[in-house]
């Protein structure tokens, strides 16, 4: 694991965006394709950004798939969307050889059920798929991609990905597993501000209870890298 902080977010952001063409870089001469997860909210929105202005013609977008971690139970174009912002921020403006987005707008079950086959369908059908990078953020409470504390899509481990019901937001949320994050070669969480330094410090400096800190569950070989601006890093040591 290796924690790295950056003066502010826009920093962090620059940061991210070099980090996901060097991914690229090398699993293209190496595999020849990136297979990334993007993830939601709105903190990689300033990434996606940066990809889109400053790495049109410095990555081989065409040998690019991509996929995501999650997904609201909304139609593409709802401004809830995941993929509606990177599509907006990313996607749109460079020309990527696939994209394999959560169908939000089907019933939940049968959205994952077809998100799980395109996965299967992608990386052959036996091991778990193994994602060049995928990035994450958190949650104020801990969460990250829907898998949010005391949910039952923390103890899935037979699935790549569930229709995962959040009691607290009222809602069913599409995510990836736990399995299917730690297989993948890099995972990158990208935190930043305030709001999210409690649940840093207790995922990266305490004993959190998995099911109250489900981030806390993502342990790729090698660990995840955290990239956090200062705000975000406030209460750690
Ligand atoms: C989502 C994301 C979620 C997000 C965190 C942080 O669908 O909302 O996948 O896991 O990464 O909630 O969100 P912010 O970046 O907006 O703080």
């Amino acid at each position: 694991m290796s924690v790295n902080v950056y003066e502010s977010s826009e920093e962090l952001a620059e940061a991210a965006a070099r980090e996901f063409a060097a991914r690229a870089d090398e699993a293209i001469d190496e595999r020849g394709r990136f297979a990334v997860v993007l993830a939601g909210g709105s903190t990689p929105e300033a990434t996606y950004e940066i990809l889109a202005r400053d790495y049109a013609d410095r990555i081989d977008w065409s040998n690019v798939h991509v996929f995501f971690g999650d997904e609201r139970s909304v139609p593409p174009d709802h401004e809830d969307s995941n993929y509606r912002m990177a599509r907006e921020a990313l996607l749109d403006h460079v020309p990527v050889g696939s994209v394999h987005r959560m169908r939000g707008e089907l019933p939940p079950d049968e959205a994952a059920e077809a998100n799980e086959q395109e996965l299967r369908g992608f990386f052959g059908s036996e091991e778990l798929p193994r994602f060049d990078l995928i990035l994450l953020g958190i949650g104020g409470d801990g969460h990250t991609a829907s898998l949010f504390p005391e949910t039952s899509a923390l103890e899935v481990h037979d699935r790549w990905v569930v229709a995962n019901p959040v009691l607290k937001l009222e809602t069913t949320r599409l995510t990836l597993t736990v399995p299917v994050i730690n297989a993948a070669r890099a995972v990158y969480f990208l935190v930043a501000g305030e709001g999210k330094a409690d649940a840093l410090a207790e995922i990266l400096e305490g004993d959190p209870d998995p099911r109250g800190y489900p981030a806390s569950l993502i342990q790729p070989q090698g660990g995840p890298t955290w990239m956090l601006d200062r705000p975000a890093a406030s209460e750690l040591p």
